[in-house]
């Protein structure tokens, strides 16, 4: 059945892609963005689009009403690590009171379902790996922290109202749509892969590693890189879970299950583009664990979700070839 899906963040990196997901599914995605850090261009065509800000309820109540929103995926936040460690009141604005607003408005428009944006971060340095989603949450940073309140707030609301959810921690969101339609497109971006492809295109000069003393096995950090698309679908999926049971609420991990050192990466962009990165070795980054992949078994099982794009190479080549494309739409 189509459903009519509020896309918080809908002209952003994920989001962007969560409404190609959701229109390729048969859906009809309606974006909420307030454009701070998005693009209007990169929301596809076929999808309506509100300008405006998730805390401003009065916008939010109408657009429920006018569009009859059967679920919210709630992408708008802010996702920089290191600005949360400088700016924390901007985390705790923008990830937590503005979704207490969202949720509260959810609730008095009666949407009962939302799939909510939530991060690997909310962890911290995590005592083993492959990490589950029972073990405890300690976040290291106001990013982190901001997103695990948003979950308990869920949680809580979940438990007194018609009202279910389901908050997926993202690993590393890496790729763009394999059909190159949306990219991150991110201004000033700070994530190893976009910043790798940046320089296989000669936007930058050389790529940082940073730290190569990690308990790894080359000594630099290793993550679970997971393609955007691969973290759409699974949104989309998970959809489907709350509407067809909703006493129940979820909060999965998102992840393939195994990880890529720097230094991996930085080797998958040298093959794809049969170039040599240039890497400058320097110190650890404050905050950064040694590593951090994700037991994905969970997801799985629940909602029968499976990858498929889980493989390094590809990611790297649809990042690059969205960066292309980007190149001529920023004229950059
Ligand atoms: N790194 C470099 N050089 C760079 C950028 C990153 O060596 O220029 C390293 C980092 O030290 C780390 C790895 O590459 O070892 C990945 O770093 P990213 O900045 O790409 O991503 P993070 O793992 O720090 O964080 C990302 C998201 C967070 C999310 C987290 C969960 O930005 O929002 O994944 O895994 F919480």
């Amino acid at each position: 059945k189509k459903r009519n899906i509020l896309v918080t963040g809908g002209a952003g990196y994920i989001g962007s892609h969560a409404v190609l997901a959701l229109i390729d599914a048969g859906h009809r995605p309606i974006v909420i963005d307030n454009l701070v850090t998005g693009f209007r261009w990169a929301i596809d065509d076929e999808a309506t689009f509100y300008e405006g800000d998730i805390s401003d309820s009065d916008l939010v109540l109408k657009i429920i009403g006018e569009q009859a929103i059967d679920a919210i995926m709630h992408f708008a936040g802010s996702v920089v690590v290191p600005e949360s460690v400088e700016n924390p009141l901007k985390y705790y604005d923008n990830n937590t009171a503005k979704s207490r607003s969202l949720i509260e408005t959810a609730i008095a428009g009666g949407v009962r379902h939302m799939i909510f944006s939530s991060t690997a971060a909310t962890y911290g340095i995590p005592k083993s790996s492959p990490v589950c989603e029972d073990m405890p949450t300690m976040p290291i940073n106001p990013y982190g922290m901001s997103k695990l309140m948003t979950e308990m707030m869920l949680r809580d609301v979940a438990a007194a109202h018609d009202f279910n959810y389901c908050a997926l921690r993202y690993f590393n969101v890496a790729g763009a749509d394999p059909l190159c339609r949306t990219g991150q497109s991110t201004i000033g971006a700070t994530h190893l892969l976009k910043i790798a492809v940046e320089a296989a295109l000669g936007k930058r000069a050389s790529v940082s590693v940073f730290g190569t003393d990690y308990a790894t096995e080359d000594g630099t950090g290793v993550r679970d890189y997971i393609h955007v698309s691969d973290l759409a679908s699974a949104h989309v999926i998970a959809l489907e879970a709350l509407m067809a049971d909703p006493e129940r609420s979820h909060t999965l991990n998102c992840g393939y299950g195994h990880g890529y050192s720097v230094m991996q990466v930085l080797d998958a962009v040298d093959r794809v583009t049969n170039t040599k990165l240039h890497r400058t070795f320097e110190g650890r980054r404050a905050g950064d664990p040694d590593t951090l992949v994700s037991d994905n078994i969970a997801i799985k099982q629940r909602f029968g979700w499976e990858p498929r794009y889980d493989n390094l190479d590809l990611i790297v080549q649809h990042a690059l070839a969205w960066e292309r494309r980007l190149t001529d739409i920023q004229g950059t």
